[in-house]
């Protein structure tokens, strides 16, 4: 995709929804690249960047990842799966902003992603004792989120009218002043 096609920041915003039928084609080594960094450049607390990427490409590797979870069927199609590793957050002392800030660094990620042509979609992780042997980080920490990454299998589906009712209505979220 050359840089003239690209969406900006608002328009990749406006149109980002969870894609999970992938292009059985890796991702252009640049664009992987703009994904990690992106996520790399997010804020977080105190500046702690307390996240590791993970990143995974294998297809028998994405298979097997598609098991973390009873909904990480679409991992096993992605071109890329990037698991957010972080400190335990049940462990004493950890501050819950470590869900925040990957929070913070997937939304970017993905924002990155949409604004390459790339869908994405995040990945909840239930079995942690699988996806810690199937990762290999260490005891310490913990991969609550993955996100699967690839292009389209339908390039439509980034730029279908987006499903009516797919958000709450802005006045029934904003609050003025107070509640
Ligand atoms: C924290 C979080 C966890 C999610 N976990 C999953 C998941 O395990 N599997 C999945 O298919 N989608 C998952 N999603 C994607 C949501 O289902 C999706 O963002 C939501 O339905 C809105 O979809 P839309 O943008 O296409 O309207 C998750 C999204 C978030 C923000």
């Amino acid at each position: 995709m050359s840089p003239e096609t690209r969406l900006g920041a608002w328009e990749a915003i406006a149109s980002y929804r969870a894609i999970r039928q992938f292009a059985d084609r890796p991702l252009e080594p640049d664009h992987l690249r703009r994904i990690l960094a992106a996520g790399r450049r997010a804020a977080s607390s105190k500046n702690a960047q307390r996240w590791d990427f993970v990143v995974c490409s294998d297809r028998a590797h994405l298979r097997e990842l598609s098991a973390v979870g009873p909904y990480a069927d679409h991992v096993a199609g992605a071109a890329v799966a990037i698991a957010l590793v972080t400190p335990d957050p049940h462990a004493d002392g950890v501050a819950l902003s470590i869900l925040f800030d990957i929070g913070q660094a997937a939304g970017f990620m993905e924002i990155a992603a949409r604004e390459l042509g790339i869908g994405s979609c995040p990945a909840t992780v239930y079995d942690q004792a699988l996806t810690r042997r199937l990762l290999g980080y260490p005891a310490d920490r913990w991969c609550e989120y993955m996100l699967s990454f690839g292009y389209p299998a339908d390039p439509g589906t980034l730029t279908a009218p987006l499903r009516p009712g797919g958000r709450r209505p802005i006045e029934q979220i904003v609050h003025e002043e107070r509640w």
